[in-house]
């Protein structure tokens, strides 16, 4: 049985289907900041598939004025605990309410909300309560209808779902707009924006032949910035309409920006509200990263059209039914983007690098979950990288096994049955079954079972009958809430497991495995093989291999695993040399990478002298000088493991040794690939003006890479180097890795000392923030940095943060800006914040706190980075034990929050 301590848990197990239905919403909003009044008619009936009973309506924070059912008065309900309980209705009927909400009081950034003025909601995934009285679930669907009046100064533009079928003028300097969404659609779809915007237009015929009209409404002030998300969104419908023969389906398409939003995005019907990060870019205020994220969010939510909003989630449990399936579209989406085939494995590269810098992590913690969670307390707790990117690893997964074709099938027979209802993630593995007649009852598991998988591989060679077996064995012990449950016996998955042999040149080998014809070309001739590895240990041997061939295993990461597998060094040079597979080719350097930095790390523990092997030195000095490759994929090869991922390959994590291990070897391979990085930097200048295609933003991360090497030597002619660039660079991928380099070198710790020369880190940071003052989204690069300086002796990084915050720049009530600081400093700083004085847990708790008393979301999210406490040295466990305690009895907590600390100590 599963045993929880935590009240209010909700249970998968538990679901039952609505009691009442909703067919249309008609909502009359009558806005202003103070107070908005919202009249809502509802046409609801008995669900005869329901439990039957009262109809009772979810409502939070919300002042009711009068309840009326078909036309009169109704004094039969009742109210209570969020509740709103109307009591023996008729078997259909209309309902109207009057409920009033204080949106300039609404700082949890969750139903309707002021942000810079103006007006936005956020409804998923159960803020529609906060805004009206409702069946606020994601299997109730209905048509709304929005009427919106607000005065005409200061909200000039007023939007919701749909498409606009009335506007005009009211008395009192006030106007209106009605919009009507033709689809069904759940509440947390739901979305208006009012207020002073402008936007940029175009318009498209799609793959309908109908024309569209796109719009992308930003602040005034931000107009120049939009061209970067309109032309994404275009490329996303294009791509939707070629890769899944998917076309938008309504006439008209809005993307919203707000500066004052909990996470990336969201996906409302025709009004996708983004965070200003994902969709304000040009050349002096974005990165290229940022430049490829807006790509990829505004991707992610226009592909929810078909996958969240046509066909939505029956429950929240099934969240990954939408979001690793929008996440794997989105992957493939900006992978076809990049233009190359070495440009799809960089990207795959930066997808793995995620997954197991976020999500093995969080799989091996105490909120470890399955990409379909068995319970919850908070569901925004649940928006996790297990349901978003193991959930897209999964979905990945079926492509592996069933080919591009199959999948295809898979997801046409997917619409074909679910469009226009709410589902579950068994219905999307049935679709795919079925439409391939293939059983995919194992591969559920994927679904039901947490944790990563550890797959050891032995390997044997037969010179005499010239065979080759591969001897696979996985195995997952219970984590997070499995481990409460003693009845649970955790059974194999079903694991796509791509491999491929080299020759002793390093040369593909043609696969045969062991009955399969001899003569058959296609599959049987190919040179990498999908292995169907079904259960704890089975074995694979291929016929034919001249000599032993070197195994290259889990090719382009075929599966979300471990493979724990003991390659020599020499093996691993070869790998990487040598491997068709770009993938392994990088897997092979982060291997060879990581086990010298944990025996650099054993060095340091033990007080030793650290030495670096030259076969390392040697192996990153072939990839930088190698020609053929693509700068990109150097930068990615050239780029050592974070901090985190070694963390989790240790038995105890000791932050501040992996922290020194990690920079002696940048310094070891600054000093003697030197001519080397000189070399790089000066040859990927990339001459012309700024352009952010994959190509160039290659080449620039080649270069800054080499400057960032090149700052790890004390020699002043870098520092030098890295302020002209700093100065003369005109773009922010540019000028801000110059910066980077310049704040990491520590000129900005050591003030004026005169052995360093002029303190251009200082300087630089000055010139920074007075250029982009203006520029939110620069300022909060400028705070990010500082958060994530390295220190040394004298210099402790939280003194700079705690100044950072009485900055006059600097707001909690922005998630952005606390992001940047607060999360930046916690997470994105662990030798610092894991500090052996516990000053950084101390800054933490009270960070939570305050938090937590404006955005529980948030500071939700802030609680989490002690997820691991567990796992660190001993004197590190027990003051992050205390942070966790403190925070846990403090007695206003919201629920959160307190799911977070409770499951952390439990
Ligand atoms: N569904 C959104 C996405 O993945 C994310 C989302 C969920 C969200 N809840 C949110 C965004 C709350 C902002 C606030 O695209
Ligand atoms: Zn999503």
């Amino acid at each position: 049985m599963l045993r929880t301590d935590l009240a209010g848990v909700i249970q998968r197990s538990d679901y039952t289907p609505p009691a009442y239905l909703i067919d249309t919403v008609q909502l009359d909003f009558d806005l202003a900041p103070d107070v908005t009044t919202v009249t809502s008619r509802l046409r609801v009936h008995r669900n005869p598939a329901g439990p039957g009973g009262d109809l009772e309506l979810v409502g939070q924070g919300l002042q009711l004025v009068s309840l009326e059912i078909d036309g009169k008065p109704w004094s039969g309900y009742r109210t209570g605990d969020e509740m709103l309980t109307v009591e023996a209705p008729p078997q259909a009927f209309e309902l109207m309410l009057v409920t009033r909400c204080r949106p300039q009081e609404n700082t949890s950034l969750m139903g309707l909300y002021v942000s810079g003025g103006n007006f936005f909601t956020q409804c998923e995934a159960e803020g529609f309560r906060k805004i009206t009285y409702f069946l606020d679930r994601p299997d109730v669907m209905a048509t709304y209808t929005v009427t919106l009046r607000a005065d005409r100064e200061a909200y000039p533009v007023l939007l919701a779902n749909g498409n606009l079928i009335d506007k005009g003028d009211l008395p009192d300097g006030r106007h209106f707009a009605v919009w009507d969404d033709p689809f069904k659609k759940p509440s947390y779809l739901f979305a208006l924006v009012a207020g002073r915007l402008v936007c940029r237009e175009d318009r498209i015929v799609a793959g309908d032949g109908r024309e569209k009209l796109l719009q992308v409404w930003v602040q005034p002030q931000d107009l120049d910035k939009t061209e970067h998300a309109m032309h994404s969104l275009i490329n996303s419908i294009r791509w939707d309409e070629e890769r899944f023969g998917r076309v938008l389906d309504l006439d008209r398409f809005m993307i919203v920006a707000v500066s004052d939003f909990n996470m990336g995005a969201m996906e409302n019907k025709g009004l996708n509200i983004f965070n200003t990060k994902y969709v304000l870019a040009d050349a002096a205020t974005a990165t290229d990263d940022d430049f490829s994220n807006i790509e990829a969010v505004v991707g992610h939510e226009y592909f929810h059209n078909w996958t969240g909003n046509r066909v939505t989630c029956r429950d929240w449990f099934q969240l990954s039914l939408k979001e690793g399936l929008t996440v794997f579209r989105d992957q493939e989406f900006s992978a076809d983007m990049m233009g190359s085939e070495s440009g799809r494995a960089v990207k795959r590269i930066d997808d793995v690098r995620v997954l197991r810098q976020a999500q093995f992590p969080e799989d091996a913690g105490p909120m470890a979950h399955p990409v379909r969670p068995e319970s919850y307390v908070e569901i925004n707790n649940f928006y996790t990288v297990t349901v978003y990117e193991k959930g897209a690893e999964v979905v990945r997964m079926y492509q592996t096994l069933l080919g591009r074709d199959g999948f295809r099938r898979g997801m046409d027979l997917y619409f074909e049955r679910h469009d226009g209802q709410a589902v579950t993630c068994d219905d999307f593995r049935a679709a795919m079954a079925d439409a391939n007649q293939r059983d995919l009852t194992q591969f559920g598991r994927w679904y039901s079972q947490a944790g990563t998988p550890r797959v050891t591989v032995d390997a044997v060679y037969d010179e005499a009958a010239r065979t080759y077996t591969l001897t696979l064995t996985q195995r997952c012990p219970k984590v997070g809430v499995e481990l409460q449950d003693e009845t649970l016996v955790k059974q194999p998955f079903h694991i796509p497991f791509a491999v491929g042999l080299l020759d002793r040149d390093g040369r593909d080998m043609a696969l045969r495995l062991a009955g399969e014809a001899s003569d058959t070309s296609g599959t049987a001739a190919s040179t990498t093989r999908v292995l169907d590895f079904t259960q704890e240990r089975q074995s694979f041997t291929f016929v034919d291999v001249p000599h032993t061939p070197m195994p290259s295993l889990l090719r382009g990461f075929s599966a979300p695993v471990i493979v724990e597998h003991e390659y020599t060094i020499d093996e691993l040079a070869f790998l990487m040399a040598h491997d068709s597979d770009p993938f392994n080719r990088w897997e092979a350097g982060q291997r060879l990478a990581t086990r010298q930095l944990l025996a650099l790390v054993e060095s340091i523990q033990m007080g030793q002298l650290p030495s670096v092997d030259s076969y390392v030195l040697e192996a990153f000095r072939q990839v930088l000088r190698d020609e053929t490759l693509d700068p990109a994929f150097r930068a990615q090869a050239l780029t050592l493991p974070a901090e985190s991922y070694l963390g989790e390959q240790m038995t105890e994590i000791d932050p501040a040794a992996i922290h020194a291990a990690r920079q002696y070897l940048r310094q070891r391979l600054a000093a003697s690939l030197h001519t080397e990085w000189l070399a790089a930097y000066h040859n990927h200048r990339v001459p012309g003006p700024y352009q952010p295609d994959a190509a160039s933003a290659g080449e620039r991360a080649l270069k800054n890479l080499a400057l960032s090497y090149l700052m790890e030597l004390s020699d002043a002619g870098a520092a030098q180097t890295a302020r002209t660039q700093y100065d003369s660079a005109d773009n922010m991928t540019d000028r801000f890795a110059a910066l980077t380099a310049l704040v990491q070198r520590g000129g900005a710790a050591r003030e004026g000392d005169a052995a360093h020369g002029p303190n251009h880190a200082a300087e630089a940071l000055v010139d920074f923030y007075q250029r982009f003052e203006n520029e939110p989204l620069a300022i909060d690069k400028w705070f990010a940095l500082q958060a994530m300086q390295r220190g040394d002796g004298s210099h402790c990084v939280i003194d700079a943060v705690r100044a950072l915050m009485r900055h006059p720049a600097f707001t909690l009530k922005n998630p952005n800006r606390a992001r940047s600081l607060i999360f930046s400093f916690c997470s994105g700083n662990p030798a610092q914040f894991h500090a052996a004085d516990g000053s950084g847990y101390r800054f933490w708790a009270e960070q939570v706190l305050a938090l937590d008393a404006l955005n529980p979301q948030v500071a939700a999210r802030l609680a989490r980075v002690l997820d691991r406490w567990r796992k660190y040295t001993p004197a590190l466990r027990e003051r992050m034990r205390d942070a966790l305690q403190q925070v846990a009895q403090h007695k206003a907590l919201s629920k959160d929050v307190r799911e977070i600390v409770e499951k952390a100590l439990a």
